[in-house]
């Protein structure tokens, strides 16, 4: 009897324990959360017009790339400030350990959002896509034409394959602004997954 309510008290630690790494944040880490979760919204959001099952709507990927915009940059890395790590955090000691590329991750997302911004009006490419592929290096080609790669938010946000480590530099707005969308789309959430691949702890 002892036994069965001590294991149960176990068992219900390690309930409130995961629970509280998904919603028991407070301060800081909080607001950050909710940040990149208002992001994975705006990606949802658009998601299913890059995978050709609604109506694209420049509006809203540019609603999606302000959101971006709104959240990426200072706004980003003020959020991140040293000693705000561990629990409930994802986020890797490597973002103060290596706080430079952190930044500039946060930094190109800015710049590659404003660009989709620009880009949103431009429609889908056919093999316009190639030449980002071919910038990109080793297999972004066929990445950039594939819708499957669009499947889910979260499948291409976990994706780290895709990004080579420093494959590519830094585009400007004004080129990117140039881009079909959805190649500017893939553009943008690369960078969304470049950081989280290095900086974001695996959550399953
Ligand atoms: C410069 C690095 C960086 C960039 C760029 C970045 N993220 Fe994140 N993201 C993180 C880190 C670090 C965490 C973990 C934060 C924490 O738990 O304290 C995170 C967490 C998240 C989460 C989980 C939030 C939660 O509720 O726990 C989502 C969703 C997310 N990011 C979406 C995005 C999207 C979408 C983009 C691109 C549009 C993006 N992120 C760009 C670093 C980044």
């Amino acid at each position: 009897m002892k036994i069965t309510t001590t294991l149960a008290a176990i068992a219900m630690t390690g309930t409130a324990v995961a629970a509280l790494a998904h919603s028991g944040a407070t301060g800081i880490v909080k607001e950050r959360m909710d940040a990149m979760k208002a992001m994975g919204d705006a990606v949802k959001s658009v998601a299913p017009m890059m995978r050709g099952e609604m109506d694209y709507d420049a509006d809203a990927m540019r609603a999606a790339a302000r959101t971006f915009q709104e959240h990426a940059g200072d706004a980003m890395t003020e959020l991140f400030p040293e000693g705000s790590g561990g629990m409930p955090s994802e986020a890797k000691d490597a973002v103060w350990e290596d706080w430079d590329a952190f930044a500039e991750l946060a930094d190109r997302l800015a710049v590659y959002a404003e660009g989709l911004e620009g880009a949103a009006g431009n429609g889908m490419g056919q093999g316009g896509q190639m030449d980002t592929g071919a910038m990109m290096g080793g297999d972004a080609g066929s990445m950039m034409g594939g819708g499957s790669m669009m499947g889910d938010a979260s499948g291409m946000m976990g994706g780290s394959a895709m990004m080579g480590e420093g494959g590519s530099g830094m585009m400007t707005a004004e080129h990117i602004a140039e881009m079909p969308t959805d190649a500017a789309f893939t553009m943008t959430t690369e960078v969304c997954s470049a950081c989280h691949s290095r900086f974001r702890a695996e959550d399953g």
